[in-house]
């Protein structure tokens, strides 16, 4: 008999309300409005199901979570069971007595976002202002002494800017560097074509991280993601369905992954309905996909399945209608077609679709704007 992995990850999605617009934002294209959002004691509740289940971190998340007046309350929470709060943030929002409140309450850490080394090409792909307040974010966090992470999403109008990108971050007194290619789920998806780098673009950015990663090493940690789209190898999403991670959406829908909510036949949990525990060991959600039991071929017989566990269910139904297919992104698979179909397409001068403005009751609305 296998023993069923137990979950050591929470990301908590407090809310979907964001200042910024950014057109790779992987949230669904229906945002959850603030008047479903979990309260204060059901997000603590939460935290405490989580931590019994063996969670240890979480990413507090969103959308923007700073906009969540109870944010300290949930941070505490999670330090007095046990759970590892990390900040991912916008910086929009974050003062000094903000932050000191955080750092009483508990916070581990903070991860800020940042859209370009450029401030009016970071404002222009965030959609409004925003480098200034990133800018004041990261000097708050590095002066209050937490571990700063800042993270930069990846795709054709910033990937020729990775060096100076790494130098920011170095500047702003990162510890850790995320570079992450665009995934392409959610809003990303309608994005795609003015999203997509070229391969040329690929190869000059990974030869810049390889040169970094040696300058680096054994001071900052350098991530980069690559686009699975480019390479043929599908990714281990997740690290596996409903192995090591749960997601909880700002309404309490509990997920194997942040865009499981896109599979329309996967009837996914609430909070409010179950425990933690029942829904990660019994629900059919987090059953559906978990192991390797719905492997079709060439999956069902690939040495790599124990890997890349199939790649992403997600972008699978996204691509081919079918989240039990092979990912597309995979060489094997018979629908990599589409991937490369998507690579090749030139897609110059494509304007952005931009997320509605922000506002407390976000709808699917979008504006485009040239690129
Ligand atoms: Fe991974 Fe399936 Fe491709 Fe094999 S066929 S490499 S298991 S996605
Ligand atoms: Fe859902 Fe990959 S994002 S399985």
């Amino acid at each position: 008999m296998t023993l069923l992995p137990r979950p050591w990850a929470l990301l908590a999605e407090l809310t979907h309300a964001c200042p910024l617009r950014c057109p790779y934002c992987s949230n669904p294209l229906e945002l959850t409005r603030r008047s479903r959002e979990l309260s204060t004691a059901e997000w603590q509740k939460v935290l405490r199901q989580a931590a019994d289940l063996g969670v240890v971190n979480t990413h507090l998340s969103g959308g923007e979570p700073l906009l969540r007046a109870d944010l300290e309350e949930i941070v505490a929470e999670a330090e007095s069971s046990g759970i590892h709060t990390q900040l991912v943030t916008s910086g929009q929002g974050l003062d000094a007595a903000r932050l000191d409140r955080l750092l009483a309450a508990g916070l581990r850490s903070v991860q800020l976002s940042v859209q370009h080394a450029d401030p009016a090409r970071s404002d222009r792909i965030a959609g409004r202002r925003s480098f200034p307040d990133k800018e004041r974010a990261a000097a708050l966090v590095r002066e209050a002494g937490l571990p700063l992470g800042v993270n930069v999403v990846l795709h054709r109008d910033n990937l020729d800017a990775v060096d100076a990108l790494v130098e920011l971050a170095l500047s702003w007194g990162a510890d850790r560097i995320e570079l992450a290619s665009t995934q392409f789920y959610g809003w990303a998806l309608r994005n795609r074509a003015a999203l997509m780098p070229s391969r040329e673009q690929l190869s000059r950015a990974s030869e810049a991280v390889s040169r970094w990663r040696e300058r680096l090493a054994g001071r900052t940690e350098l991530v980069w993601v690559v686009p699975d789209y480019m390479d043929g190898v599908a990714k281990p999403c997740m690290g596996g369905w409903g192995a090591v991670s749960l997601t909880v959406t700002p309404d309490g829908t509990v997920l194997p992954c942040h865009a499981a909510a896109t599979l329309p036949d996967l009837d996914p949990p609430n909070v409010r309905d179950w425990p933690l525990a029942w829904i990660w060991e019994h629900s059919e959600a987090f059953n559906r996909y978990r192991g390797d039991g719905w492997m079709r071929e060439p999956c069902r017989s690939c040495p790599r399945r124990d890997e890349d566990f199939g790649g992403c269910r997600c972008q699978a139904f996204a691509l081919t209608g079918d989240a039990a297919r092979t990912d597309p992104a995979c060489r094997l698979s018979p629908d990599h077609g589409l991937v490369r179909a998507a690579v090749a397409e030139d897609a110059a001068g494509a304007g952005y679709v931009y997320r509605g403005p922000g506002r407390d009751d976000q709808g699917p609305a979008a504006v485009r704007r040239p690129g």
